[in-house]
């Protein structure tokens, strides 16, 4: 068990550890109209209001890593939506650091994490536009399911503790592991952009090629996912014929 109170954090984040909270996101953003810095983190034990994509619940049991980042980089509202795809890449390492590299992963688009093929972590990014359209700052939600998950979900999910049949891994321990991966990731996106990252998600891709369905609001999409552009947008090939970028939807596989 990590102790909270020793937990190890890198300079680059200022830590705010509540045992309870409604939303770490609607926490953070109160920090972040605040004035709250680049790299503030909000970690709490459980939520008693966790939100997911689409307006969606995220049952928030103590036991599981629930954290939002404070995030002000120098992008545009555009660019800053590649964090999604930088979160999950840290997630995915963090794990296989904390799992000595034995995890069957993958990363699902937009922004889940998948063992075994079902959901282990899901991310929700949340921005606020400032002055001209430019971004003021950034909220980006992580939750990742340590020892708990829901049997009943939109997409199949797990916990780790539940995949692997050992004793759960502490939230403290996982977000050590988070904070460093993401602070490496983040930085190489500042500085590189998002080219490697893309290259980096396509790698671990679930389901590259493969028949899938992409719920829309207004429609589903049938055909086979072929990448994601240089946005990070769904690069679909319909059943119908001809292509279709996506920016927003949930995706299903065939099998
Ligand atoms: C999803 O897959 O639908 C996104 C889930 C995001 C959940 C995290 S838990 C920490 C942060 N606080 C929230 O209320 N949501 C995000």
């Amino acid at each position: 068990m990590t102790d909270r109170s020793s937990l190890r954090v890198p300079p680059a984040f200022v830590l705010h550890q509540l045992d309870s909270v409604g939303s770490t996101n609607d926490e953070a953003r109160m920090l972040a109209e605040q004035g709250a810095q680049d790299g503030t983190v909000v970690w709490a034990l459980r939520q008693s209001a966790g939100r997911g994509r689409q307006g969606r619940d995220w049952v928030s049991p103590e036991g599981n890593l629930f954290v939002s980042f404070v995030l002000r980089p120098q992008s545009s509202i555009v660019q800053a939506a590649n964090l999604s795809f930088v979160a999950a890449l840290a997630v995915a390492e963090a794990l296989q650091d904390i799992a000595g590299g034995t995890l069957p992963l993958s990363l699902k688009w937009p922004n889940d994490v998948l063992l075994g093929g079902k959901k282990l972590s899901g991310i929700l990014l949340e921005s606020r536009a400032g002055q001209g359209g430019t971004l003021d700052y950034l909220i980006l939600g992580i939750g990742v399911n340590l020892a708990h998950y829901p049997k009943e979900a939109l997409y199949p999910a797990t916990s780790l503790c539940e995949h692997t049949g050992q004793e759960a891994v502490a939230p403290g321990r996982m977000l050590e592991a988070l904070l460093e991966s993401f602070e490496s990731w983040y930085r190489i996106w500042q500085r590189e952009g998002f080219a490697p990252v893309r290259e980096a998600w396509l790698d671990q891709a679930h389901g590259r090629g493969e028949q899938v369905s992409v719920r829309l609001t207004n429609e589903t999409l049938q055909g086979r996912f072929v990448t994601i552009d240089e946005d990070g947008a769904l690069d679909l090939a319909l059943d119908e014929g001809g292509r279709r970028r996506v920016t927003a939807g949930d995706v299903f596989f065939a099998s």
